[in-house]
């Protein structure tokens, strides 16, 4: 059977370079579209060489939407029309497989479902203009905010896709208004320099708490998981003090949610609606070559991240090819998205702690348990994991009826080795370990792009079903689930005030050394021995670091050092911080500058400039608003209250408070 799939690929290489040379003037008026077609085979060999052209991807071209886990279970694929259209029908007609149109213009559905609906923004000519600036201020989708929870200050554009920019503003205001429950953490940084954060959301505790891991949009491409892991954010926060469940949930357990855990290739699918872009699935790590099928080389960007973890890594439905959209990457966890994860997870303050880890994908409607690199190899409590997965998906469909499958990735779509849930089941022995595919379910043919409509239900039906693993994880441990019994106690009231009040102390402490007239950063004065992943200490003058590197210096201490605070808000403080921010990611982040070229620098800087500059009091200092330009907003006097903070934090970088600087 091998040979004759080998045999029909040669056939095609032939059709493939015959074409290529007879066909290079012809010009259709197709080309730039593409196609998304469904194909399903017959028997176990035309399903070889379809699963044998998932892993050729790169060669044809293809993009595989979604691979087949069985005779007669459907592939999506994307293709472009014309030539590569012809090509794949071509391979196709010599096996016994049925190939229909799904979608005939993708980028057409792009606009349907994604674009904004506003007439100046839907015109090729302002792709720019594709996704709005603010989808706070522009979109108008059609909502059923009733099942989105209210938060003070924090907004998030539920119901509407929206940049990671919005994405991480809306965690930081979350952690500045609920500092009692909610703190940033920052596991690591991107190729691109970008921050990689998630919010921590638990209340306080005199004991080591059980955690709970939720990530989402690990490809580039799943819009619709971020979406509902903020919304996960959104209900935990929302729902603490008054759904008692919930409040439960957040006094005995530790959640961290990590929304977005490839920002690069996030942001690279929202700068056009063209499908190659929109339909981005990797990270954006940087170019590297291959000798190609015609001679000379092929360079591409890119490694699928759910590919390079530590798991059978390199093995089966993964590539050697950078041009693959299953590239594994060089090595194992070569990838500081990857990294960041492992680290992360690798630290004492996490280590042996996590329960629960939850990894949102889209799509396919699927609640995925290990293993998944090959065909029926489970783990040893499958029951259990198999009885949890049931329950959420039965209670899933009872939202809104949605129907989801389960198994292992193997058994429902196809082997895929190097992923993050079979290295958090094998290496972490987290117990209930899932990977969910969001909706829709192939058959409405839409895939990646899920209309916007469909953002809050998704949201809704998946987080009741996570909330079944988070009353598994809670049996597990035999906490208490009894309704009401800590929301808001007055024991958990006094923990957190002296919490707060030792958390007082410590920042006049702090204060008070920056007044001695330190402006050098170290950090190990900021964080509490357990804490760290590895002990990096720099002392940093400001006018010596770029500006777009002081973003990250300087959120890094946001996050672990006293902020001034708006009167609004109560102080807030972090001498216990969980995670240190200042570590792992730093070197990745200083090895990025180290390494990377003015390009990147400038896309890192361009990131942050995505929502609007006439926000911030500086112009030219895009990158300290959630700090500096946020308290002043907040506290006109913030400058004179908080001087030794503000002239440390703020006056050098971004030139807030230089009028106090000037007449001291
Ligand atoms: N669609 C997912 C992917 O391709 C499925 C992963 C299933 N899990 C796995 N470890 N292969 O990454
Ligand atoms: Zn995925």
């Amino acid at each position: 059977m091998r040979y004759l799939c080998k045999s029909i690929l040669l056939a095609v290489h032939t059709i493939l370079l015959v074409g290529s040379v007879c066909c290079s003037t012809d010009v259709h008026n197709t080309d730039d579209k593409y196609a998304l077609i469904h194909v399903s085979a017959h028997d176990e060999q035309s399903l070889h060489l379809i699963k044998q052209l998932q892993l050729n991807d790169f060669k044809y071209d293809l993009d595989f939407w979604k691979s087949p886990s069985s005779i007669s279970d459907k592939a999506d694929i994307m293709v472009k029309r014309g030539k590569s259209e012809r090509m794949l029908r071509q391979i196709l007609s010599f096996a016994n497989v049925t190939v229909s149109m799904s979608v005939p213009d993708v980028e057409k559905l792009i606009m349907r479902n994604e674009g904004t609906t506003s007439k100046s923004h839907l015109g090729f000519g302002s792709l720019s203009k594709w996704l709005h600036d603010d989808p706070i201020l522009d979109s108008e989708p059609d909502l059923d905010l009733t099942k989105v929870g209210a938060l003070k200050k924090a907004k998030y554009p539920f119901g509407d896709y929206a940049s990671y920019a919005d994405m991480v503003k809306y965690m930081r205001t979350i952690e500045f208004y609920y500092p009692r429950i909610a703190k940033i953490v920052r596991i690591g940084a991107t190729h691109e320099g970008k921050p990689i954060e998630g919010l921590k959301i638990g209340a306080r505790s005199s004991h080591k708490k059980r955690a709970v891991w939720v990530d989402g949009n690990i490809h580039a491409r799943e819009w619709a998981s971020s979406h509902t892991a903020l919304y996960f954010i959104n209900q935990l926060v929302s729902e603490y003090g008054k759904d008692a469940q919930i409040t439960n949930y957040v006094d005995t357990l530790d959640f961290y949610i990590v929304p977005c855990l490839n920002p690069d290739g996030y942001e690279y699918t929202r700068t056009s609606p063209i499908p190659t872009v929109r339909l981005w699935r990797k990270n954006r790590s940087p170019e590297l070559c291959r000798p190609s099928l015609w001679g000379g080389e092929k360079c591409c960007r890119g490694v699928d991240l759910n590919r390079n973890f530590r798991f059978h890594w390199a093995e089966r439905g993964s590539s050697y090819e950078p041009c693959s959209n299953i590239y594994h990457g060089e090595e194992v966890f070569s990838e500081p998205e990857t990294r960041a994860v492992r680290n992360f997870l690798a630290t004492p303050e996490m280590k042996d702690r996590v329960d629960a880890f939850v990894t949102l994908h889209s799509y396919a409607q699927l609640w995925i348990y290990p293993y998944s690199h090959e065909e029926q190899n489970y783990p040893e409590d499958i029951g259990e994991l198999r009885k949890t997965a049931r329950k959420a998906i039965n209670r899933l469909s009872r939202v809104y009826g949605t129907n989801y499958r389960m198994g292992t990735g193997a058994d429902t779509l196809s082997p895929a080795a190097g992923g993050s849930d079979d290295w958090a089941k094998s290496a972490l022995n987290v117990k209930y370990v899932y990977l969910i595919e969001l909706r829709p379910q192939m058959e409405l043919s839409n895939g990646f792009i899920l209309h916007k409509k469909e953002l809050i239900p998704t949201a809704v039906e998946t987080f009741e079903g996570f909330r079944e693993v988070v009353d598994a994880v809670l049996t597990l441990n035999n906490s208490t689930s009894s309704i009401g019994l800590s929301s808001g106690s007055n024991t958990s009231r006094k923990t957190i005030s002296d919490l707060q009040m030792r958390k007082q102390q410590y920042r006049m402490r702090l204060l008070a050394s920056q007044a001695a007239g330190s402006t050098t950063r170290s950090t190990t004065t900021l964080k509490t021995s357990t804490t760290s992943v590895s002990t990096t200490s720099e002392a940093t003058s400001p006018s010596k670091t770029s500006r777009h590197f002081d973003r990250f210096t300087a959120d890094l201490n946001s996050s672990t050092r006293a902020r001034p605070t708006p009167p609004m808000a109560p102080p807030i403080m972090s001498p216990s911080t969980e995670f240190s921010t200042t570590t792992t990611e730093e070197e990745d982040v200083t090895g990025v500058i180290r390494s990377s070229s003015i390009a990147s620098r400038a896309t890192t800087y361009g990131f942050f400039t995505a929502t609007k500059p006439s926000a911030f009091l500086d112009p030219e200092c895009r990158d300290m608003r959630y700090s500096c330009g946020f308290w002043l907003k907040n506290n006109k006097q913030v400058c004179e209250e908080q001087q030794s903070f503000m002239r440390a934090q703020c006056a050098y970088t971004c030139k807030f408070c230089t009028s106090f600087i000037k007449r001291h």
